[in-house]
C-alpha cells in the first residue's frame, strides 16, 4: 500500500486513537473491498482525512473507493449522496456503512475548479453546477441544519468566554446574534451540499461539471456558497475577489445578497473557531472572511 505521510498525520490529529486503529485496519480494507468488488485499487490521490483512490473493475469499468471512519459524519455523506441521486452530484455506486467504504461513479478527467484558472469562469461554472444541485429537503432526516450550527456556536462560546484564538469575544457575540435572526427568518429549507469549493467541483467529459464530498446539510441556499468565498482566495484582493463573486453568484442564483453576506459573517466566524489548534494556529483566510464580510454588508446595506 502507497502512504502519504501527510495523510497519515492528518488523520491522527483529527481522530487521535481511532485514527491510528483505522489506519492498521486500512490494508485489509482496501484487500476486503479488491475481493468484494473484484476490482484493482490504484495509487491514491491527493488524500486529507479518507484514502480516495481510482479502481479498475473486473469489466475494465473505472471507479473510485473510498474509504473513511465510519460513524456520523460518514453516515451524513452517504445520506447526502443518495438524496442528490440525479442531481449534479457523483453518483454513489455501492456503499458499506460498517467499513466506511463508498464506491462511486469515476469522473473523467475529473479536473479540480481550479484548473480552469480564470476565477470569473470558475464562479460561473460552480453557479451552474448550484443551479441543478439544490433541491428542498426531505420532511425526515437525521442532517445537520444551520440551526444546529448556531447552536454549536453557543457552545463555542460557552467554552470559550473571553473570545478564541484570533476572534475576540465582541464577534463571536455577534455571530450569534446574527445567526440567531437568520435563522428566525430563514423563508425555505434546502439540501445543501454542506462542503461546497474547488476543490469538491470536477470536471467529466460526460457530464460536464459536478460535484463531490458532499456532508450534507439543511437550510437556506445563501449558505451554501460560503464555503467557495472563502476558498482558494488570492493572497492580494481578497475582498474585490469576495464581492466579485458574491454579486456573481447572487445574480445567476437570484439569491438575496443580504442574506448571503450575513450568513458568510456568521460562518466564517464559526469556520475560524473550528480551525483553532491547540497551538494557537488558525485559517487565515477563514479569519480574513469575518471583516470582508462584514465591510461588504456595511458597504451595501448601510
Ligand atoms: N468520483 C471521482 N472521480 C474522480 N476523482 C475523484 C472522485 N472522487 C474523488 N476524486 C478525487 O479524490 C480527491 C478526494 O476526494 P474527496 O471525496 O473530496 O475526499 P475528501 O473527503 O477527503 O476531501 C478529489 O479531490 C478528487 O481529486
Ligand atoms: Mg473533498
Amino acid at each position: 500500500m502507497r502512504i502519504q505521510h501527510s495523510f497519515m498525520n492528518n488523520v491522527r490529529l483529527h481522530f487521535k486513537e481511532n485514527g491510528e486503529k483505522w489506519l492498521n485496519e486500512l490494508p485489509s480494507i482496501l484487500s476486503y473491498c479488491e475481493e468484494k468488488w473484484e476490482m484493482v485499487i490504484q495509487k491514491p490521490y491527493n488524500l486529507s482525512i479518507n484514502y480516495v483512490a481510482p479502481a479498475i473493475m473486473k469489466d475494465n469499468n473505472e471507479v473510485v473507493v473510498k474509504v473513511c471512519i465510519p460513524g456520523l459524519e460518514f453516515r451524513d455523506e452517504v445520506e447526502a449522496l443518495k438524496l442528490f441521486e440525479n442531481q449534479k452530484m457523483n453518483t454513489l455506486l455501492d456503499y458499506d456503512l460498517n467499513r466506511g467504504i463508498l464506491i462511486l461513479e469515476k469522473l473523467i478527467p475529473g479536473a479540480t475548479l481550479v484548473e480552469v484558472g480564470d476565477e470569473r469562469q470558475e464562479t460561473l461554472i460552480a453557479a451552474n453546477i448550484l443551479k441543478n444541485l439544490h433541491i428542498k429537503a426531505p420532511r425526515k432526516s437525521s442532517l445537520h441544519t444551520t440551526k444546529q450550527r448556531e447552536k454549536n456556536l453557543e457552545e463555542i462560546i460557552t467554552q470559550y468566554p473571553t473570545g478564541l484564538g484570533p476572534i475576540s469575544v465582541e464577534e463571536l457575540h455577534k455571530a450569534l446574534d446574527i445567526f440567531t435572526s437568520m435563522n428566525k427568518t430563514a423563508k425555505h429549507d434546502w439540501l445543501l451540499h454542506g462542503d461546497f469549493h474547488h476543490y469538491n467541483i470536477l470536471s467529466s467529459d460526460h457530464y460536464g461539471w459536478m460535484s463531490i464530498d458532499p456532508k450534507g446539510l439543511i437550510g437556506e441556499r445563501e449558505y451554501d456558497l460560503i464555503q467557495y468565498m472563502l476558498n482558494n482566495l488570492p493572497l492580494e484582493n481578497a475582498y474585490e475577489t469576495i464581492e466579485n463573486r458574491v454579486n456573481l453568484f447572487t445574480e445567476e442564483l437570484s439569491l438575496k445578497k443580504d442574506r448571503l453576506l450575513l450568513w458568510g459573517y456568521c460562518h466564517s466566524v464559526l469556520s475560524t473557531a473550528w480551525s483553532v489548534d491547540k497551538d494557537g494556529t488558525y485559517s487565515k483566510p477563514f479569519f480574513k472572511g469575518i471583516s470582508i464580510f462584514e465591510d461588504l454588508y456595511n458597504e451595501y446595506f448601510t
